[in-house]
């Protein structure tokens, strides 16, 4: 491969070898559509809260003999649209860099991969990191956030720990200008203890990726429109509820969120449905919790499987409430998890 001319000189000496762990986030407020497919500019701002379990470790070997990249995804080659996604986000890097070099990507996700549990988060927040590193460039967390952002929307959110809003920047923007002003940033919580029972009702990839499945939302659904407009409204009363430390009123607008995101693709021609009858199972299970006295609120993404959001002292109980409603429903506890880092093996 031909040496960039300012390679040397970009070389920042962190070495060539980089990893990098990073977890996935689920949305309270989602991301559903984007205005500029090229540099994944979101339609609205979304909020969520990166989880403790499910983690993505990524390591990047950067090579300056190497033509092209290889790629490996739990130890097999990625082909198809995933390799392509994460040749296509190296290129940015190199550009960026002005390294030419090829590299050696090795990621090892512990949650299945395209079942609506958020791997793509965690798998381009940990590429950003790990990315960044071996090609040299210097990137605080916002830029890292932009990064990521690249390479999948949701990912920008998964750099930060915590509770994230991921600013969708100037309405009317596009262009290198609009992309300065979308990444993620913490966003502040008062007095909140939560927790997110992610319950699993089915761990197969879905028939429609989310890309795809926003795309045809946002050009063919008569809800979609009507659906931005009122999450704008709850990205508000949300950051509100989250200071106050008020579980009731924040789980309340992540499932009326949430499902009104899941009525725009609904209502897409043709539909995308991705909440099964095991899915409407949960909810009701979730909704007689409620009932029982216990704050207990359901949020879907592309997927069928559910993730409960509750009070971390009730968390056992509402797992085991789900698990008893659908044969076969495995659950995972999540609490408030860390950003995106570099670890051991960094730099080497
Ligand atoms: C339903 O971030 O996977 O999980 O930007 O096209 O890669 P791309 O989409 P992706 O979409 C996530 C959609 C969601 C909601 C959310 O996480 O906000």
């Amino acid at each position: 491969m031909r040496e960039h001319p300012a390679a040397q000189l970009r070389e920042r000496g962190t070495g060539p070898v980089a990893t990098a762990v990073a977890h996935p986030n689920i949305a309270l407020i989602k991301y559903w559509g984007k205005r500029d497919e090229h540099l994944v500019l979101p339609r609205t701002d979304s909020l969520s809260m990166t989880l403790d379990i499910l983690p993505t470790t990524t390591r990047v070997h950067r090579d300056p003999e190497a033509a092209h990249d290889t790629v490996t995804l739990n130890g097999r080659p990625a082909e198809g649209e995933a390799l392509r996604r994460v040749i296509a986000f190296l290129d940015l890097v190199r550009d960026r860099s002005g390294l030419p070099h090829g590299s050696v990507v090795a990621s090892e996700n512990t949650v299945a991969t395209g079942a609506g549990l958020a791997s793509s988060a965690s798998g381009f927040a940990a590429l950003a990191v790990a990315a960044a590193a071996s090609y040299g460039l210097a990137l605080d967390a916002t830029a890292l956030s932009r990064l990521a952002r690249r390479g999948s929307g949701s990912a920008c959110r998964s750099v930060f720990g915590g509770f994230a809003v991921w600013h969708a920047g100037p309405d009317s923007g596009t262009g290198a200008e609009a992309d300065l002003h979308s990444y993620a940033e913490p966003v502040p919580v008062g007095d909140l203890d939560p927790a997110l029972v992610v319950a699993v009702v089915d761990a197969g990839p879905k028939a429609v990726s989310s890309r795809a499945a926003m795309r045809r939302t946002v050009h063919t659904s008569p809800l979609y429109e009507p659906w931005a407009v009122s999450s704008r409204g709850d990205l508000t009363e949300m950051r509100a509820a989250l200071l106050a430390g008020d579980i009731e009123t924040v789980g309340d607008i992540a499932e009326r969120n949430a499902l009104g995101m899941h009525a725009t693709m609904l209502a897409a021609r043709p539909a995308v449905r991705y909440l099964a009858p095991a899915t409407l199972t949960v909810l009701d299970r979730v909704l007689g919790l409620r009932r029982d006295g216990t704050p207990a609120y359901a949020t879907m993404d592309a997927g069928p499987n559910v993730k409960v959001l509750c009070r971390r002292t009730d968390a056992d109980r509402v797992a085991e409430a789900v698990r008893d409603a659908v044969p076969g429903c495995t659950t995972r506890v999540a609490v408030p998890g860390p950003g995106a880092r570099l670890v051991d093996g960094a730099g080497r």
